[in-house]
């Protein structure tokens, strides 16, 4: 065994966010934090979670650039727990700096690069150097979106046979099908309920949530085939269907979820216009106001200038299917 307790090198890594293309909302094992749906995404290029950890006389946390006491709580009780399982004897106080170019915590998939950022972070820092399977199951212990930004491209996510692990698997990569996507930022403000809370709503109170779960096995398998095939209307029509679905279970909660503003309605309404006039767009929409759009390239920067002129629309923000999260340094400390 290592001196690993004693030696805890610096590292600095970077994670980019993911987007959901056919949406995880629920939960098999809260405890365990498992899903209790599959889920289908895309890593994005240009957007990332920039993640700084150091060995500290005390624990810190700060994210962009501030204290963060809910989410030091989170990242901290995350780190105890793998700690606990990969690591010796009492977890030594670190330092974990954490910087988002781009909105936290207004559905634009912080959680996910964040944790995905962290659990690389730990390892590396500890010299653990857990397989890919591992630090999977661990980013999924911090957030169920997570464990997709390990990976570059479309990304799938299903719950083993057994339900006692998650199972990653690449689709494609970015090269297979270098899509884009441009996010219509509609409110910068943090959202009022968080993934977990609502997700826990929605199982208990939704009456449509028994027909998310059933129904959910198609839409996965659908949007394999559709990126197999490259098959751009076939996969918009799933995960527009994916969305909606989504968020119909989320409106029927109660106390209801409602996480659209006007601006979201009107940036779906320029998507379908858009459509209408041929351009292989689609649109999807998480736990926050946000739009986005995934497109063809050669469509992007029409996407980008009418989202852009939307009413209510405050930013365009811009990305392609990208690379995975990755360690960028690793130096001794202290
Ligand atoms: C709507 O991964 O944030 O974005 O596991 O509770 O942290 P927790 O939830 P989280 O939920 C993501 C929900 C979603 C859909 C998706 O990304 O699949």
């Amino acid at each position: 065994m290592t001196d690993q307790n004693h030696s805890l090198k610096a590292v600095r890594v970077v994670a980019p966010p993911n987007i959901a293309l056919i949406k995880y909302w629920g939960k098999a094992d809260v405890q365990r934090n498992h899903p209790a749906v599959g889920s289908l995404s895309v890593t994005l290029d240009g957007l990332h979670t920039e993640t700084h950890l150091s060995a500290s006389s005390s624990d810190q946390f700060i994210l962009n650039g501030k204290p963060a006491p809910a989410m030091a709580a989170r990242a901290f009780a995350f780190a105890d727990a793998m700690y606990a399982a990969c690591g010796e004897g009492p977890r030594p106080s670190m330092a974990i700096q954490t910087d988002n170019n781009f909105p936290t915590a207004a559905g634009l998939a912080s959680s996910a690069s964040g944790f995905a950022a962290l659990t690389l972070a730990l390892d590396a820092a500890f010299g653990w150097s857990l397989g890919a399977d591992d630090l999977a199951q661990w980013a999924c212990r911090g957030s169920g979106s997570a464990p997709r930004s390990l990976l570059g491209g479309f990304v799938r996510l299903d719950l083993a046979q057994d339900a006692e692990r998650i199972a990653l698997s690449p689709v494609a990569s970015a090269q297979d099908w270098p899509l884009h996507l441009v996010v219509a930022v509609t409110s910068l403000a943090q959202k009022k309920t968080g993934s977990t809370e609502g997700m826990t709503r929605s199982r208990g109170t939704s009456p449509y949530y028994d027909q998310w779960l059933a129904t959910h096995a198609a839409d996965l398998d659908a949007a394999q085939h559709a990126i197999a095939a490259r098959d751009f209307a076939a996969l918009a029509e799933v995960t527009e269907h994916s969305c909606l679905k989504m968020h119909a279970v989320m409106f029927a909660s109660r106390p209801p979820l409602i996480y659209w503003n006007a601006a979201s309605v009107a940036a779906i309404d320029a998507v379908r216009q858009m459509q209408a006039e041929g351009l292989q767009a689609c649109f999807t929409m998480d736990a926050g106001p946000q739009v986005k759009v995934l497109c063809t390239a050669e469509c992007a920067d029409t996407v980008a200038d009418r989202l852009a002129r939307v009413t209510g629309v405050d930013t365009v923000l811009r990305a392609r299917v990208g690379v995975g999260a990755r360690v960028l340094d690793v130096a001794v400390s202290g």
